[in-house]
């Protein structure tokens, strides 16, 4: 059973694939965190054995005997006030009488099969209730009339718990809610035994992977732009010391939430680690009136006892199998080729259909058009809103574009930047009120944007409208959805003085709605989230979209660090990734195309320069590509990702990507940069079955080895004859 009540201990068991979590409700109702590591036998001797002495400085509990203080305890859902000095998971202010203390004691619970969905916010699903059991505590504050609701789900199979928390106003007076995180866990850890795993970067360098050692006191990472951010990522993870990609226990937590969010472990003076994760409580707050319920983010936390590696391909078997949409998740990708870096703002229907023609003859299977085509944006200085198409540009219109791409074999993709509002535009004349804003106060500009007020039903109608139209108009069977600017003088025309500062989570659900609609209304579509390269890549975009642009630099080589960061949480199925010109327009630097593609096979293929303007040995080489993509896509969107060498270390980054039942896996080696008489190099693969015989593919040479020579000898990797050279090598079972 994957959820127990032990009613006798007052202890709750949830095993889920290889973790056990375990949970208490104390003698004095407090709901205390036990364990959560390697899964556990039946036996559960001694699980809540814990230390109970009198700590100076540590208060005892109201009631409870000596030596019981929730400065001790470890705790599920802690709250500030009455003996926790600790960063607490709820804060609620009580504006009767000004009190901020909360007092969460243990009201009842049910196990019920399956998984309820979040109100409002996007979560993971189960299609039958036998894929997941989903366990519900209730916490309350008699005083106040407060109710908690604690969900914990387990999913068959998989090593991972997802967590949320609802709040209730039972009481007669209205509440404040100033932080309603959506998952703490206290657990023991030794200050010097934890590495913290977080994601951070910047524009065109998002999630370069960081590790630092935990040490005492709290180490935190937030979002306060208002989306989740190219700075950082909703996703932390404490690795035990040594823990490396294939060894060691790592525990992680991603939150499905695009909005600014907060990440954090609090070590403390008795080595009790407390990992939270939840909306940033910095500028929130939520007034709830009695009756009302206020519904935290699905936090996922997963568990592996097999390193990095092994929590990677945990996290990303979960995603493909309980977060992404349905419809796309098991779909196989377009390789599609867009016109941004190809054009930029200067194109017209020609242009755009001889880069789609000669795509076609080299494999390609969607066309898709980027900024540029509506209004009269010739530049980023105007038009966002006017989701109408520039006739100057564009004559016959959208309809008369996509025919012509059609016809040429290619399917037709559009852009749109929905959250968007530019001063130079008509919609901004009409409604100047309808971006956030706080008025009498400048508005600042980025990207010569500002941001619509989601929060606002009628704001978000409209722009459905606008868009929905267009989407009617052709056979678009792509949207690429854009997000250029985070969030500046936050707030909205629609609320009132004390609810602005509800406005950035307001605004996040009314995203959630609208890309609700749209991806309902138009399943036929792929959805393709953006924001400014990866500055929103996480969870919460990809429970309505499949994949998103995972970074503005397309530059092979700086890919690599940021396609090993995004890995880390995110399968290959999500992140686009695209050949592009050389030069490269980011960073400058020339690699070879074959590199570009190697390095691109990772999950949604495409293209980004101007097709057209190939030699023939350049197109030659783009057909090879396309054609061997097909070939191994269904591999690279189902199959089991191994790093082998992580480019932040080394000369040289290495992965692969193994199937299911190990009878085909892709290689892939890249030199960063050649050495002179460079060392031998051997490449030690993962996850084949050593029992095999595999056919190893390396452009026109094939050679039989046995899997556990390839496991264990390795693979030799040849001399680079130059910076930024790779080899991929393509493994079918032959036994
Ligand atoms: C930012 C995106 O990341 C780019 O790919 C491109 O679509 C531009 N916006 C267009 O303005």
């Amino acid at each position: 059973m994957p959820i127990r009540h032990i009613e006798a201990q007052s202890l709750f068991v949830l095993n889920a694939g290889q973790t056990t979590y375990a949970l208490k409700v104390s003698e004095q109702g407090v709901l205390l965190h036990l364990y959560w590591g390697p899964a556990l036998g039946g036996r559960l001797d001694g699980i809540d054995h814990r230390r109970g002495q009198d700590r100076a400085f540590s208060p005892t509990l109201a009631g409870a005997p000596k030596g019981v203080s929730l400065d001790t305890l470890p705790q599920e859902y802690p709250t500030h006030g009455s003996s926790d000095f600790r960063q607490p998971a709820l804060e609620v202010f009580q504006p009767a009488d000004g009190s901020r203390i909360v007092s969460l004691r243990y009201a009842g619970h049910r196990i019920e099969p399956g998984k309820p969905a979040l109100e409002g916010l996007p979560s993971t699903y189960v299609e039958s209730g036998a894929d997941a059991d989903t366990l519900t505590v209730m916490l309350e504050d008699k005083h106040i009339g407060l109710r908690v609701e604690l969900l914990y789900t387990v999913f068959a199979g998989h090593p991972v718990i997802t967590r949320s928390a609802r709040v209730v106003n039972a009481g007669m007076a209205p509440l404040e809610l100033r932080r309603v995180l959506s998952a703490s866990v206290d657990f023991d850890t030794d200050v010097a035994d934890y590495k913290f795993v977080q994601l951070s970067g910047a524009w065109a360098r998002e999630r370069d992977a960081r590790f630092s050692p935990l040490r005492p006191g709290v180490q935190a990472i937030d979002s306060r732009r208002g989306t989740s951010s190219h700075q950082q990522n909703p996703f932390i993870a404490l690795a035990e010391r040594g823990a490396d990609e294939e060894h060691g226990a790592v525990h992680a937590f991603n939150l499905i939430y695009s909005g600014n969010f907060l990440a954090q472990v609090e070590h403390d003076q008795f080595a009790c680690s407390r990992a939270q994760i939840g909306i940033n409580p910095f500028d929130f707050s939520w007034l709830l009136a009695p009756g009302e319920a206020f519904q935290a983010p699905e936090a996922v936390l997963a568990f592996s006892a097999d390193g990095l590696g092994g929590m990677s391909r945990a996290l990303h078997r979960f995603y493909r199998r309980h977060l992404l949409p349905i419809a796309w998740r098991d779909r196989e990708r377009p390789i599609l080729v867009n016109n941004w870096e190809a054009t930029y703002f200067t194109f017209n229907a020609d242009k755009l259909e001889a880069i789609a023609a000669a795509g076609a003859e080299l494999g390609v299977e969607l066309f898709v058009l980027d900024d540029g085509w509506f209004g009269k944006r010739d530049n980023d200085l105007t038009s966002l809103g006017d989701w109408f198409v520039d006739r100057n540009k564009l004559p016959g219109g959208l309809a008369d574009l996509a025919a012509r791409i059609n016809a040429r074999g290619v399917q037709f993709g559009l852009w749109f930047e929905p959250e968007m509002i530019s001063v130079e535009s008509e919609l901004y004349r009409a409604h100047p009120d309808w971006c956030i804003h706080v008025p009498g106060r400048p508005r600042t500009e980025g990207r010569q944007q500002l941001v619509l007020d989601f929060s606002r039903a009628e704001v978000r109608d409209a722009i459905h409208d606008s868009i929905a139209r267009i989407l009617r108009s052709a056979p678009i069977t792509y949207v690429k959805w854009d997000m250029n600017r985070h969030f500046t003088e936050v707030g909205s025309a629609a609320l009132p003085a004390d609810r602005q500062q509800e406005t950035a989570h307001r605004c996040v659900l009314g995203l959630y709605a609208l890309m609700d609609r749209f991806t309902r209304e138009f399943p036929h579509i792929l959805f393709e989230g953006c924001s400014g390269g990866g500055g929103r890549f996480d969870p919460g975009i990809l429970a309505y979209m499949p994949q998103i642009w995972t970074s503005d630099d397309s530059d092979a080589i700086q890919r690599l660090r940021i396609q090993y960061g995004t890995s880390l949480a995110y399968p290959f199925s999500t992140m686009a990734a695209h050949v592009s010109a050389v030069p490269n327009h980011q960073v400058g630097r020339v690699t070879p195309l074959r590199t570009r593609g190697d390095v691109a096979f990772t999950g949604s293929f495409g293209y980004e320069l101007d097709l057209g303007a190939m030699t023939d040995a350049e197109k030659a080489e783009v057909k090879r590509q396309c054609a061997h993509y097909k070939e191994v896509r269904r591999l690279l969107m189902s199959g089991d990702l191994y790093r082998l060498k992580n480019p932040g270390d080394s000369r040289e980054a290495a992965w692969m990507v193994v199937a299911d039942d190990a009878t085909e896996a892709l290689v892939t080696h890249v030199t960063v940069l050649a050495e002179p008489n460079a060392p031998h190099r051997r490449l030690k693969l993962r996850g084949l079955d050593p029992a095999r015989t595999y056919r190893v593919r390396r452009d026109d040479t094939e050679t039989s080895v046995a899997g556990d020579v390839l496991m264990h000898a390795g693979l030799p990797v040849p001399d680079a004859p130059g910076d930024f050279h790779s080899v991929q090598w393509h493994l079918k079972a032959a036994t």
